[in-house]
C-alpha cells in the first residue's frame, strides 16, 4: 500500500513539472550575476539575457549579487527554487576554480547545477593606468622582481579571473605583487583610471573602450596570437615575456539542480536562435569576443567542460600556489 501512495505521489510530481515546464515561460526570468554591475560578467549576461528574452519571449532580470569572487551569488543561485525562473550566469573563477581555492564553498560548481549553455569566451588584457611607467610586461615584471609586493594589482575579488590571471602571470614571471580586491572588475577599473592601483588584468571586451578613449593602457594580451583589430602593436604575453602563457575566460548560464530538462533544453535552444543573429555574432567578433563551435554551447558539453574545468584549476591552483591572501 505505501508503495502505491509512493507511486501515485511521485507519477503526480512528473506530472506537474511535466506540464510547468511545457507552460514554461509564463513570467519574467532573473539571471543572477554575482559581481557588481558594469564589469564583464554583467555586460556579457545583459547583452544575451537581452536576445534571449526576446526567444522566449519574457524579459530576464540580471540581478547583481557581488562579493567574493562570486561565490556570494552562486550559493544563493544554487539554493534557488530549480523552477526554470532563476539562473546564475557562472564563470571560471567561481564555477572552475572555486573548490581548489576556498575550503568551504556552500555550493558544488557540478553536483549542485544543471548547465544550459556556454556563453562565447574572452581574452584577456593587462592593463596599466595612462601615465605609468610600464609600457610593456616586460618592463612590469622587471620593476616587480626588483621591488616584491610594490605593484598593486587590482581584481574583481578572491578566485576573479583578473585574480587568477594575476596570480598565474607571477608564479610564471617570478614576482610577487599585491593583490587589491573589488566586488567586480568595473569598480577595480575605476581605481585604476584613478591611479590608486597600478595594474589589472581585464577581459579584453569590456576594457577596449578605456584603452581606446585614452583613460588606459593595455601593455600585454593573454590570448596566444595578437589581436590587431582591437589591440593594434600590443604584444601577446606568450611571445617575449612569457613563452607560453596563454589564458581566456569562460562563462556560462546554469540552473539550479533539479531544472526540469526540458527547460534546460529550450533555454539552449533559444540561446541557439539567437545566435543566428548574423550581425549580433559580428560585432561580438569585433570587440575580439571568441564565438565557440556550436557544439560546444550545449548543455552536455559545458557540463563536461565544468568537471574538466574543476579538476584542471585544482592542479593550476596547487602548481602555481595560488592562495587566498
Ligand atoms: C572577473 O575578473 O572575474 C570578472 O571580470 C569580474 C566582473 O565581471 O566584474
Amino acid at each position: 500500500m505505501k508503495f502505491v501512495k509512493a507511486a501515485g505521489a511521485l507519477a503526480l510530481l512528473i506530472a506537474s513539472q511535466f506540464a510547468q515546464a511545457q507552460a514554461w515561460p509564463t513570467k519574467s526570468l532573473t539571471w543572477v550575476v554575482p559581481f557588481a554591475a558594469g564589469g564583464p560578467t554583467d555586460g556579457m549576461a545583459r547583452d544575451i539575457a537581452d536576445k534571449v528574452g526576446k526567444q522566449i519571449g519574457q524579459p530576464i532580470i540580471i540581478e547583481n549579487v557581488a562579493g567574493a569572487g562570486g561565490t556570494i551569488g552562486a550559493a544563493k543561485a544554487a539554493k534557488a527554487p530549480a523552477d526554470g525562473y532563476t539562473f546564475l550566469v557562472g564563470h571560471m573563477g567561481y564555477m572552475g576554480a572555486g573548490p581548489a581555492l576556498y575550503k568551504k564553498l556552500a555550493y558544488d560548481p557540478v553536483k549542485d547545477f544543471e548547465p544550459a549553455f556556454r556563453f562565447p569566451d574572452t581574452p584577456l588584457v593587462l592593463l596599466v593606468g595612462k601615465n605609468s611607467p610600464y609600457k610593456n610586461a616586460s618592463d612590469l615584471i622587471a620593476f616587480a622582481k626588483a621591488n616584491p609586493r610594490k605593484v598593486n594589482f587590482g581584481n574583481a575579488g578572491v578566485g576573479s579571473t583578473s585574480h587568477l590571471i594575476a596570480a598565474l602571470f607571477e608564479a610564471k614571471a617570478g614576482i610577487d605583487v599585491t593583490p587589491v580586491a573589488y566586488k567586480g572588475a568595473a569598480p577595480a577599473l575605476n581605481d585604476l583610471i584613478g591611479g590608486q592601483v597600478d595594474a589589472m588584468f581585464d577581459q579584453s571586451n569590456t576594457a577596449l573602450p578605456q584603452v581606446q578613449g585614452g583613460r588606459l593602457n593595455a601593455i600585454a594580451l593573454t590570448s596566444l596570437t595578437p589581436m590587431p583589430q582591437q589591440y593594434p602593436s600590443v604584444a601577446p604575453l606568450a611571445e617575449k615575456a612569457l613563452p607560453g602563457f596563454e589564458a581566456a575566460t569562460w562563462y556560462g548560464l546554469y540552473a539550479p539542480k533539479g531544472t526540469p530538462k526540458e527547460i534546460v533544453q529550450k533555454m539552449h535552444q533559444a540561446y541557439l536562435k539567437a545566435l543566428a543573429d548574423k550581425a549580433w555574432t559580428a560585432r561580438m567578433a569585433t570587440q575580439g569576443i571568441n564565438l565557440l563551435p556550436e557544439a560546444q554551447y550545449s548543455p552536455e558539453a559545458f557540463a563536461r567542460h565544468t568537471a574538466a574545468e574543476v579538476e584542471r584549476w585544482r592542479k593550476v591552483v596547487a602548481d602555481a600556489k595560488i592562495q587566498i591572501d
